[in-house]
């Protein structure tokens, strides 16, 4: 690495290797940029917008965009935290999330997101779609109402167990995971319980059967830190 394979984050220094992007970088400077669909086995997919930093004063996906020496890059600040804050309700409200009575709460990405950015309520009115639980699986649950479109599972399940059992169908406010089945239920799929796609999930839709609350409430990855430790903890 060349002394000029530096760019500023929130005005300090930050190394990069070549090809890494400016999340990848950050992380292991150890340095925290909120994000959901971003996961560091898989390719990038861009699509949460929760990584959104301004680049030389332009808006990109900290997850998509390349670092490159001299860039000004922003991030922690009020005004792209309180627009995460909104992309967050914006989740909240899109889904129906019940995070006391959720299996994964305190383990869950999007629950300790908005922890980390302030939301303190949904702000935007609820909009309760009506969405599928599918328990039809032996060893495994699918509860679409906390699906984020965040299509780790349909990555994790092509890419590692080279099933494709999840897909996204529809568009915008209609979109919705499917699986790879006539009947649509995750019984009639190739889906194991070790299948990597599994256990990506970052929120509460796939989960064990017969597991629930093993690990209880207070000693959850997300009630020892916030999701920035948790974060810097992994990268590190
Ligand atoms: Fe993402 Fe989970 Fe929905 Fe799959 S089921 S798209 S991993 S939120
Ligand atoms: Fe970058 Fe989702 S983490 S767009």
């Amino acid at each position: 690495m060349s002394d000029a394979a530096l760019f500023t984050l929130d005005g300090e220094d930050v190394p990069f290797e070549p090809g890494e992007t400016i999340l990848q970088a950050a992380r292991r400077a150890g340095r925290y940029i909120p994000h959901l669909c971003w996961h560091p086995e898989f390719a990038p997919h861009g699509s949460c917008r929760i990584c959104t930093v301004k680049v030389d004063g332009r808006m990109g996906a900290a997850c998509t965009v390349r670092a490159a020496s001299g860039l000004d890059v922003q991030s922690a600040t009020e005004e792209l935290n309180a627009q995460r804050k909104t992309l967050l309700q914006m989740l909240f409200v899109e889904g129906n999330h019940f995070c006391p009575s959720c299996e994964k709460s305190g383990n869950c990405l999007l629950q300790a997101t908005a922890y980390q950015m302030g939301m303190e309520g949904p702000h935007f009115e609820e909009l309760y779609p009506d969405r599928r639980v599918d328990a039809s699986h032996p060893d495994m649950l699918l509860d679409l109402n906390r699906c984020i479109l965040c299509e780790l599972c349909v990555r994790a399940s092509r890419e590692v167990d080279g099933k494709n059992v999840f897909a996204i169908a529809g568009h915008g406010i209609a979109a919705h995971l499917v699986v790879d089945s006539e009947s649509g239920r995750l019984v009639d799929t190739g889906f194991a319980a070790t299948d990597r796609a599994a256990s990506i999930c970052p929120v509460g839709v796939i989960l064990p059967k017969r597991r629930g609350f093993v690990i209880p409430i207070g000693q959850r990855r997300y009630d020892e830190g916030t999701a920035a430790d948790a974060d810097r903890q992994e990268a590190s």
